[in-house]
């Protein structure tokens, strides 16, 4: 085998992409802790973060977000950052008016039982459909997962956070 020969200036150029390439590798691992196993087993709370509540619904649920409506910002829920989202979850119940004003006071998450938790609910229509709490029913709920891309694994990722205790 022939030893391989860097000129001096072929070298440097490898450096600099390394080093321009180095944050962007940080960034990347970081980002797919959650997803490495397409969900399955990604439910600490960070993964669901980051493989759902901020790319698919932060655009919306975060203070200052525009909602599905044009010049609307859904408020109830913030998920503009990891702590805020937590936050928002847990212990709070949901305060909606007008059509989805049925589910007033509903937990958003109740640990261990995702069938009575609104946030699981509101992504996956099995849930949804059986879903039964006073005048929290079905038709009461709003439907995330029929008005936003997200995909079974995702929500299967937030049914089984939660389902495990809804930990952090
Ligand atoms: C395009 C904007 C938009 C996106 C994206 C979005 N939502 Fe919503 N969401 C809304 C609006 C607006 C409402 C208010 C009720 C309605 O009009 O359906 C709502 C209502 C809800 C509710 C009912 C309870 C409450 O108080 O807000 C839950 C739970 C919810 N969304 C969860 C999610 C989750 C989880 C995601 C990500 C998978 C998501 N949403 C993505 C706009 C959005």
């Amino acid at each position: 085998m022939k030893p391989m020969r860097l000129t001096p200036l072929a070298f440097g150029l490898l450096v600099s992409l390394a080093s321009l390439a180095s944050p962007l590798l940080v960034g990347c691992s970081a980002a797919e802790v959650g997803t490495s196993d397409g969900g399955a087993g990604g439910t600490s709370f960070d993964a669901v973060y980051n493989d759902v509540l901020k790319p698919k619904c932060a655009g919306c649920h975060a203070y200052g977000a525009v909602g599905y409506r044009a010049g609307e910002t859904e408020t109830s829920l913030d998920f503009s950052s990891v702590e805020r989202a937590f936050a928002t979850l847990k212990g709070k119940s949901a305060g909606m008016s007008g059509n989805f004003g049925g589910c007033n006071g509903i937990a958003f998450v109740v640990p261990g039982d995702a069938s009575k938790s609104l946030l699981v609910a509101a992504v996956e229509q099995a849930t949804r459909k059986a879903f039964s709490s006073g005048t929290c029913t079905a038709d009461a709920v709003s439907p995330m997962e029929a008005k936003v891309a997200i995909s079974g694994a995702n929500a299967k990722q937030i049914k089984d956070w939660v389902n495990a205790g809804a930990a952090r």
